[in-house]
């Protein structure tokens, strides 16, 4: 495509001019733009560019797999995992408050990113000199406008997206994608060779599954809801209806238990509820009229394979009154 590659042609001169020999860094969260962002830069620089993912255990299934092994075999990119799952656990365990899970969530972000930085400026400074001057960001052209509009509207949950850094960082910002709408990146992702389980990925928020279960945090509870969330995503991508939805977040009510029959016996376990979601912008949705036969499928396995769950629920609410996600 024609204007795909000179869009990608004209960024990857602009950053090896302003670049030069320097290095840069980049956080990579798995999402599309972080990883689109991140392959472009490399197409510019290669190996003077080092990501850094950092594992805080509120992935979904396969989700590190997929950055570790699918992107970085795809695009040959230099990358640092930072495992902080038990870090963030612990600072998780006993918060049950939406916001406060956000601001644990964002404030170890940027601690663990910040330390792992700090690592490759001092490794740099030892190496061959080159200083690391600049940090890559998936900014998209909505994003841009969004900060700047000052709408005053009530701020209903923070959204700061995990990824997001302090302001005092250290850094130049290099944000190849500020022009550009979400397909275009797609399209451009594509074109650079971003494995597709990551170019077409459903958005999914910074702080992960951390606000997918109501409730505590705990390393089981996750478990739990990583397995029914694999199933609920496989079965709607194979009934084909991946085009239609926007998000489909599946939510652990994590301190209800309802009485459920299975086999020769009585069941007291969690519900998980089903929460997808028709939408353009994520400002307004509609709940998505999934086929019946399609929930059948999703609730006989989540309830069959995943140990605990014995009952499965509908969110048939619209954008507003309700938002999105549960938390
Ligand atoms: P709500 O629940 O407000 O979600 O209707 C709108 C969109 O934003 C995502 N979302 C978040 N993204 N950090 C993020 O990066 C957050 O704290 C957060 N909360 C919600 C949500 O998944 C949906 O796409």
């Amino acid at each position: 495509d024609w204007t795909n590659e000179s869009v990608i042609d004209e960024q990857v001169e602009l950053i090896r001019a302003r670049v030069g020999s320097k290095k840069v860094i980049c956080a990579l969260s798995g999402g599309v733009d972080s990883s689109v962002a991140a392959a472009l830069v490399h197409k510019a620089i290669g190996d003077q560019l080092t990501c850094v993912f950092v594992d805080h255990g509120l992935l979904r299934q396969d989700e590190r797999v997929q950055v570790e092994k699918d992107y970085v075999d795809s695009i040959g990119v230099r990358l640092v995992t930072v495992d902080a799952r038990e870090q963030f656990l612990s600072q998780l365990a006993g918060v049950t408050d939406p916001e406060e899970k956000r601001k644990i969530i964002g404030r170890e972000f940027i601690r663990t990113f910040e330390t792992a930085a700090a690592e490759l400026v001092l490794e740099a400074q030892e190496g061959e000199g080159e200083e690391i001057a600049f940090l890559v960001q998936g900014t998209l052209y909505p994003d841009v406008v969004e900060s700047g509009g000052g709408s005053g509207t009530a701020n209903i949950k923070s959204h700061h997206n995990v990824g997001g850094l302090p302001d005092d960082i250290q850094f130049q910002l290099i944000e190849p994608l500020r022009a550009l709408f979400k397909d275009e990146v797609r399209a451009i992702g594509r074109e650079l060779g971003v494995p597709e389980v990551i170019v077409s990925r459903q958005p999914f928020p910074g702080p992960g599954l951390g606000i997918r279960i109501i409730g505590e945090v705990t390393e089981e509870r996750l478990n739990i809801l990583r397995k029914a969330d694999a199933i609920a995503r496989e079965e709607l991508t194979k009934a084909g209806l991946d085009g239609e939805i926007w998000q489909c977040p599946v939510v652990l009510l994590a301190d209800v238990r309802s009485v459920g029959v299975q086999g020769d016996g009585r069941t007291y376990g969690h519900p998980v509820v089903l929460r997808p979601v028709s939408s353009e912008d994520a400002m307004t949705a509609d709940w998505t009229r999934i086929p019946y036969d399609v929930l059948s499928v999703i609730s006989n396995r989540i309830t069959n394979e995943v140990d605990d769950i014995n009952r499965v629920v509908l969110d048939v609410t619209s954008k507003p009154p309700g938002t999105i996600e549960w938390e």
